[in-house]
């Protein structure tokens, strides 16, 4: 599998804009329009106000396409559902630091387990409360959206946490990536890459568009 750093623009078009009728084939076409991850956003109706897919959707587009499987889990309790998720093939898993499990160790398990560690913060959540496990972690997720569905509109009050992430990754010699996830489109992708961000989660701008692979060039 190919390696990324935080320097390079990594486009990860999410799953949950797709058409669930023909998921597999659907991963098939984000590869082969130019996507470099697939966003694949699990939730449990409890976190969030949505219920979208689980474990074995995931092990589905493991086992049907060769690539980066950026898994982000909007549910309650990462810690209890852990192991189903390394099992079934995530690359990266990203939990909340708002879900209910202790974010040290639920993230020390990921990386035990050789998998990507990514820890994602709410737009109402103050930066604060990651600053703790930016040692912990390969990627940090920036919520642009309240988590929960796609198609809504950009936040850009959040690049100030954007840019937080940016200089303290500097400041500790980090080198996590830094994601951003909801109303990525043209505009507002240039405008998170200038904050700082290089992991660009985009839905409704990819899947929804009538060329997708200009989509995703346009993002870069
Ligand atoms: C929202 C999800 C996002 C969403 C992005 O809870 O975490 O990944 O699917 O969709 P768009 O790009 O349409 O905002
Ligand atoms: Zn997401």
């Amino acid at each position: 599998m190919k390696t990324w750093t935080h320097s390079d623009i990594i486009i990860a078009p999410s799953l949950l804009a797709a058409d669930f009728g023909k998921i597999t084939e659907e991963v098939t076409r984000s590869i082969h329009s130019g996507g470099d991850w697939i966003h694949l956003d699990v939730m449990d109706g409890n976190f969030v106000d949505n219920i979208s897919f689980g474990p074995a959707i995931i092990q589905a587009v493991h086992e049907s396409n060769d690539t980066f499987l950026d898994v982000h889990l909007m549910i309650q309790r990462p810690d209890h559902y852990l192991e189903r998720f390394i099992e079934s093939g995530s690359d990266l898993i990203t939990v909340h630091v708002e879900a209910e499990h202790n974010v040290g160790e639920t993230l020390e398990r990921i990386r035990k387990a050789g998998v990507k560690a990514g820890l994602a913060l709410n737009p109402a959540t103050p930066f604060s409360e990651v600053e703790p496990f930016l040692d912990q972690i390969d990627l940090l997720l920036c919520m642009t959206v309240v988590p929960g569905f796609g198609g809504q509109s950009f936040m850009p009050e959040i690049m100030d946490k954007v840019s937080t992430a940016a200089s303290l990754r500097e400041e500790r010699g980090l080198s996590y990536h830094i994601e951003v996830d909801g109303g990525i489109g043209t505009e507002t992708a240039a405008v998170a890459r200038q904050a700082g961000a290089n992991v660009l989660v985009a839905g409704s701008s990819t899947f929804c568009a009538p060329d997708m692979a200009a989509a995703i060039e346009s993002l870069r």
